[in-house]
């Protein structure tokens, strides 16, 4: 594929697909992660004298339009992030509203998703998002994994390339797992295996070790014939957790599970607990954390590990004191990082708020801003926004 670098964008319209699926609460957007990190590339675009015409989505509309998820609302926030005006526009209005635009500013089109075409990957409504612009930029790696009209179909229509952010995404994420420096180390935790089967069975052929946690590990425990308890546990999967536990050995991943873990009777903060042997869970308790013999185990692979790749919380991070091993493994990786001695990347739904409570972030190698997309590239999967960039 390729960048903005082989691109030509002097008074040229360029069609950029951006991630602004950002959270808000009453009209107020109250994690700005996904603006800032695309305004690198609108201000590469405006700054060699090109025109960015945004095209995006929001929520699920399903082909409808929804007035609570106009894109009219992230305005002021894209505006913030840019330092230029941003003129929005339907699709109706877009040419008149581009013809317009000033040098130095934005254009910002409509929720992509309020088309009936867009998730249907749809031809003519392609054509007439390239009829308004001279060059396609794809920035939304975390919208890479749908066939859509704004991600796929449109990449054939007109030359081109993948912005600042996908770049430096499918950079890092190659980095860490297509030629990643060895032994590599997943830790992959989360609430259950049903939603991480693909990405455990591909991830045990790629890395060296593997840290299961979260609720998940519990699933693994119990085909071992351990008595979780009451803890979460999807027990019909424990065949498919012997499966993994087998494909991972004949791979030559080795499988580190909890040692010890927190157990209470209750699911609720600062709820009365124990740390006990993973293999002693009493009947009326459910494990809600790993415990401080697992959190040293963790520890010593992350200082094993030359790169690391993480996708899950390692406990019931949401409430404390469950966070605690999910805490502590994600500070011993980012100082090892910070001493240039790991390469570590993480991503994917809550993993970003983990390690942001953490206060790890800032020193992982690199955060991906995605949380599905980050999975199906985890899982191996061809994405088709990347696929049509060619
Ligand atoms: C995300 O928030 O992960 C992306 O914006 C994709 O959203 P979707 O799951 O609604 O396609």
């Amino acid at each position: 594929w390729k960048t903005l670098d082989d691109m030509e964008l002097a008074g040229k319209r360029v069609l950029t697909r951006v991630d602004i699926n950002v959270p808000v609460d009453g009209g107020v957007v109250t994690d700005a992660t996904r603006i800032e990190r695309v305004a690198p590339t609108v201000q590469d675009i405006l700054s060699r004298g090109g025109t960015p015409i945004l095209l995006a989505h929001f929520g699920r509309p399903k082909g409808k339009i929804v007035p609570e998820m106009s894109l009219k609302m992230l305005v002021p926030a894209l505006e913030a992030a840019f330092g230029t005006k941003v003129n929005f526009a339907t699709l109706d209005e877009a040419e008149a509203v581009i013809a317009a635009c000033a040098e130095g500013q934005v254009v910002l089109l409509e929720n992509t998703r309020f088309e009936p075409g867009e998730e249907k990957n749809d031809a003519d409504l392609a054509k007439r998002y390239a009829a308004l612009g001279d060059v396609y930029c794809n920035d939304a790696f975390s919208a890479a994994h749908r066939a859509h009209a704004s991600t796929a179909a449109l990449a054939h229509l007109l030359p081109s390339c993948a912005g600042r952010l996908m770049q430096a995404e499918l950079e890092a994420l190659e980095a860490a797992l297509g030629a990643p420096k060895r032994p590599v180390l997943a830790v992959v935790g989360g609430a259950k295996v049903s939603t991480k089967l693909d990405l455990l069975g591909n991830l045990v052929e790629k890395v060296d070790m593997l840290v299961i946690g979260g609720g998940m590990a519990n699933t693994f425990l119990a085909a071992q014939g351990v008595d979780v308890g009451k803890s979460l546990c999807e027990h019909e999967m424990t065949g498919t957790a012997k499966a993994i536990a087998e494909k991972a050995a004949a791979a030559g991943c080795e499988i580190l599970l909890p040692r010890d873990v927190v157990v209470a009777r209750e699911f609720r903060e600062n709820a009365p607990s124990e740390v006990v042997p993973a293999e002693a869970c009493p009947a009326d308790a459910m494990i809600l954390d790993a415990g401080p013999d697992s959190v040293a185990h963790v520890e010593q692979a992350i200082s094993r590990a030359a790169t690391l790749i993480w996708n899950g919380p390692l406990g019931a991070f949401e409430i404390a004191p469950f966070d605690a091993a999910t805490n502590a493994a994600a500070k011993f990786a980012a100082k090892r990082t910070a001493h240039g001695e790991l390469v570590s990347v993480a991503g994917g739904g809550d993993t970003v708020a983990a390690l942001n409570k953490a206060g790890a972030a800032d020193d992982f190698t690199y955060i991906s801003t995605a949380g599905g997309a980050f999975l199906e590239w985890m899982e191996g999967k061809t994405l088709p926004g990347v696929a049509a960039l060619g």
